[in-house]
């Protein structure tokens, strides 16, 4: 065989090459395709043992992972860098960004299928987050050394609840979301965890409940997961608003991101 020849065989092609995105699955389709095949009432037994807490290894269909990873690729020219000394280094693109060039993954967070099984697990009504939020729906980037975030909540600035969806993406990483069950309930000891979540793999909690970090990134590695926020009461008072505004721009999508929705709303109103 010639090395000619042989290059042909084994050159890689680049995801970004791949027509992926001519042949978005259907995501309500892909979904049920799934959760249909789960014992659900034992998911949402789980869910509640663990003060609303959930990990699946393996939950999105092929399809819809091969399209996140596509969409992943595409979008590292648009990541957002930030750098919290002491508590968070990465990288991410929030919705503004992946309403433009990656419209699957909105289609995926509006599936009707896969909010009425998460509204299932958790037993409450939820409704898609604001359309100024920019974690409604975000891809989270650790591709340098260090690349972090620690321990927090994901604090509801909602009057009600917040959930995280977090789906893997890519994983070419010793990275692991360590948590902590029942942080919040006096009644039951706290449970510490840890998972490694690969490609396709699902976390869903209650923001407000679970206590987690990502641990850093080391060298020449490279993860990236996609979180989706649902809330069960879409309202927040005006002061709120403006810490979680300022939050969002200084710790993850820059105040460009973050205040361009409001501004574009203000020019609206005028
Ligand atoms: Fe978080």
């Amino acid at each position: 065989m010639s090395t000619q020849a042989n290059d042909d065989v084994i050159a890689p092609v680049s995801a970004e090459r791949l027509p992926v995105s001519a042949a978005a699955p259907n995501a309500d389709r892909a979904v049920s395709g799934r959760t249909r095949t789960f014992d659900n009432p034992r998911l949402r037994k789980d869910f509640a043992d663990q003060g609303a807490f959930l990990y699946l290894e393996d939950f999105l269909a092929p399809e819809v992972t091969a399209q996140l990873v596509h969409s992943a690729r595409s979008l590292l020219d648009e990541v957002n860098r930030n750098y919290l000394p002491g508590h968070k280094q990465g990288g991410s693109v929030s919705r503004h960004t992946i309403d433009r060039l990656a419209p699957f993954v909105a289609e995926l967070y509006r599936s009707k299928e896969l909010i009425g099984w998460l509204e299932q697990l958790s037993g409450d009504k939820l409704q898609l987050s604001p359309a100024d939020d920019p974690h409604a729906y975000a891809l989270y980037y650790y591709t340098r050394p260090g690349d972090h975030i620690g321990w927090h909540y994901d604090t509801s600035y909602y009057d009600g609840r917040r959930y995280t969806l977090l789906l893997g993406v890519i994983d070419e990483s010793s990275c692991r979301l360590d948590y902590e069950l029942h942080t919040r309930n006096a009644d039951v000891p706290d449970q510490p965890g840890s998972v490694q979540i690969p490609p396709g793999g699902l976390v869903f909690f209650d923001g407000d409940k679970l206590r987690h970090r990502i641990t850093p990134a080391g060298a020449n590695e490279m993860r990236v997961s996609l979180t989706f926020e649902y809330v069960t009461d879409p309202n927040m008072r005006p002061w709120r608003r403006f810490i979680s505004n300022m939050k969002d721009a200084i710790a993850y999508f820059g105040f460009r991101q973050v205040f361009r929705q409001m501004t574009a709303r203000g020019k609206d109103r005028s």
